[in-house]
């Protein structure tokens, strides 16, 4: 069989989020969530990878292993610690990230907004409370001289999921629980959102769009109407309202049946990742076809997708598969961009650092960073624009 090819322009990359891998991030809801009495949560984020320090290492390293582009988000609760307060050390700090992104050949694709709010928005009320579209937009306008010259912004990732994590008491930021979704925040953040596209489009050249979390759901056979409705208010809503955008960012990890009574529990002898998922890799060419066809044909930049594994020679397995599902999809026409893996670095795994989705790992004493197998692969499928399946040595080796 040939090896599949991708267009010579697109982007292969790689994606983090600020709160999972800098560390200390002691102003945001999710830091004071980690350490309160009593509280849900395994471990507290600490340190994470460090990042905040050793971004330049990390984004030499993807360069290195030949991808092209690094998502990572701005982080709300250090722009503006406080109330109307705003730190221009910080933003500065962003703005250097997004330069040495480009000294290195990589495209940026900038979040926004990736689940930690500053703890003065949660105190408040976080997204069910109406003020925080306005919040945002304050926020949004501050980063604008940050984000000149930056082609891809998402505004906020996972709106689907905040919708349903809006509980900050229990509720978690699995893919796979699917609390009911707060409609208040539902509306609020759609608001957010449009507000901030008209805002961002002040700045030239930039394609504005969000990423909402694909969950490839399947009907039990005789159940479709359910789905549908069970489906409506957890993903299409998103993605109706994301028709006017520059994009659409696709996220997909797994599949969800559902019947008449909701979520069907995976079953026991099924695949499952480290996350508990099952192992399913057709879920990002489902979930790319399902926000193409919701979107009335967005162009599509995957901005997420991946496996909490310990084992390499799976990780590469399962991204070769997504990508032949993501090829497919393509080859009927579809418009996809790029493709940014889910995780540069094993990170905080909101709650834990036990699941592992990185590309490279690194030692929680030193912060030295290795990159695994899969990196090595996926740095060669981008400098080569072809789908290739190495053994895990092979891809080792050859780029040693
Ligand atoms: C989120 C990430 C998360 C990943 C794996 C996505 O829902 O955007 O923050 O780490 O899935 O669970």
């Amino acid at each position: 069989m040939t090896d599949l090819a991708f267009p010579t322009d697109f982007l292969w990359g790689a994606a983090t989020a600020a709160h999972q891998i800098e560390g200390n991030n002691v102003n945001s809801d999710w830091w004071e969530r980690e350490h309160r009495p009593g509280g849900a949560i395994q471990e507290p984020s600490g340190d994470a990878a460090d990042s905040l320090h050793r971004y330049p290492e990390d984004i030499r390293l993807m360069s290195e292993l030949g991808l092209t582009s690094y998502r990572f988000s701005i982080e709300w609760a250090r722009i503006e610690p406080a109330k109307g307060r705003f730190s221009r050390a910080a933003a500065l700090h962003y703005r250097r990230m997004i330069d040495l992104c480009r000294q290195h050949g990589l495209e940026p694709v900038v979040t926004l907004h990736h689940f930690t709010n500053p703890q003065w928005v949660a105190a408040e009320g976080g997204w069910r409370n109406p003020a925080v579209v306005e919040y945002f937009q304050r926020y949004v306008e501050y980063l604008l001289p940050t984000l000149d010259g930056v082609t891809w912004v998402c505004t906020i990732n996972e709106p689907n999921m905040l919708a349903m994590a809006h509980d900050s008491q229990g509720a978690t930021l699995d893919a796979s629980s699917q609390p009911d979704p707060d409609p208040v925040v539902t509306e609020n953040v759609i608001a957010a959102h449009h507000k901030a596209r008209a805002l961002l489009h002040r700045v030239p050249g930039i394609r504005v769009g969000w990423s909402i979390a694909g969950q490839a759901y399947h009907a039990v056979p005789g159940h479709e109407e359910a789905m549908a409705a069970y489906r409506y208010p957890r993903e299409d809503v998103f993605l109706e309202a994301a028709r006017d955008d520059d994009y659409i960012g696709v996220q997909a990890y797994l599949r969800t049946f559902i019947d008449d009574n909701g979520p069907v529990p995976v079953p026991e002898d099924a695949a499952t990742t480290q996350m508990g998922w099952e192992y399913f890799p057709p879920a990002l060419e489902n979930a790319t076809r399902h926000a193409w066809k919701l979107t009335d044909g967005t162009p599509v930049l995957v901005t997420e997708n991946g496996i909490a594994t310990a084992d390499d020679s799976r990780r590469i397995d399962y991204t070769y598969d997504a990508l032949s599902g993501l090829h497919k999809a393509m080859e009927d026409g579809i418009c996809v961009q790029g493709y940014l893996h889910w995780s540069a670095l094993d990170n905080y795994e909101w709650g834990s650092f036990a699941p592992t989705f990185g590309l490279i790992a690194w030692d929680p004493v030193t912060f030295e960073r290795t990159p695994k197998p899969g990196a090595f692969w996926l740095g060669e499928v981008a400098r080569t624009g072809r789908l290739l399946r190495p053994t895990v040595g092979a891809a080792r080796s050859s780029l040693a």
